[in-house]
């Protein structure tokens, strides 16, 4: 099965993209993965498929207006199967200049949004403090689980790795726990464990039940904000 990276063609790809993503971040399951998908109970198969059409559309709006948005696809080229993948952002200069919070959108007015716009608030916010300056950003990379540990995330970090270097810019990611062995394995350092854990509320006022409702099904969660210095590798701590 040889396993080939290429950058997406927005117009076809954004629907089977999102689909991979989301079975990558289920196996084993990482429940923050459904602060990008909703509404994701688990239970119902149809609001599953209408969760992911919405992603889909989502992610190709996200990625076609940011001029800095680069996503990759990792083909089967035995099937033609997408089997895995990367979203990068290349910021040529401070991103953090204006303030810009994420309008929820895909989440109802309520006590869910709420939730979600408070968790990824906290998710970035390690970033935003330590990279006022241009960098290359790697937003998600993910492998099918039928897939892993046959070099698709190496393949993704030797092409970003490479960018980084080529235009003398720092790298940074967040890394899930699953992620992580990848990046230490690249020369990658961790500069802060952020871990998220946002309270329940009082029952019963207001949307707090909506609140509450998210606080059980994401739980708690954590990223660790790394780092490649300028110039390539670096040693691990
Ligand atoms: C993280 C992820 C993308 C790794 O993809 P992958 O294609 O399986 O990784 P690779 O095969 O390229 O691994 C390259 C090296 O990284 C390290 N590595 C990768 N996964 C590892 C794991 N689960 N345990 C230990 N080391 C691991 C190994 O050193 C590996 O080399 P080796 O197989 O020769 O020992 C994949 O596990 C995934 O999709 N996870 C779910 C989504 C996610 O958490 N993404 C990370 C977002 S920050």
């Amino acid at each position: 099965m040889p396993l080939l990276l290429k950058e997406v063609d927005p117009e076809v790809d954004f629907p089977s993209l999102a689909r991979c993503v989301l079975e990558a971040y289920e196996e084993p399951l990482q429940s923050f993965i459904y602060l990008f998908f909703a509404p994701m109970h688990g239970s119902n198969a149809r609001s599953r498929e209408v969760a992911i059409d919405e992603a889909a559309e989502r992610l190709k709006l996200w990625h076609t207006s940011d001029p800095t948005s680069f996503w990759q696809k990792v083909v089967d080229t035995d099937t033609g199967r997408i089997v895995g993948g990367a979203a990068w952002n290349i910021y040529m200069s401070n991103p953090f200049v204006e303030p810009h919070a994420v309008e929820v959108s895909w989440y109802p007015d309520d006590g869910s949004r709420a939730y979600v716009e408070k968790a990824l608030e906290s998710y970035a916010r390690p970033r935003y403090m330590a990279a006022q300056r241009a960098h290359v950003y790697l937003f998600n990379v993910f492998a099918h689980p039928d897939y892993r540990r046959k070099g698709i995330g190496q393949q993704v970090m030797d092409w970003g790795m490479k960018k980084a270097d080529d235009l003398g810019l720092e790298l940074f990611l967040d890394a899930t726990p699953l992620g992580k062995p990848l990046y230490k394995k690249n020369g990658l350092v961790c500069i802060e464990e952020n871990v998220t854990g946002l309270e329940r509320k009082h029952a019963g006022e207001g949307d707090n039940d909506k609140w509450n409702e998210m606080v059980v099904a994401i739980g708690s969660f954590s990223f660790c904000l790394m780092t490649l210095p300028i110039g390539g590798k670096c040693r691990d701590t």
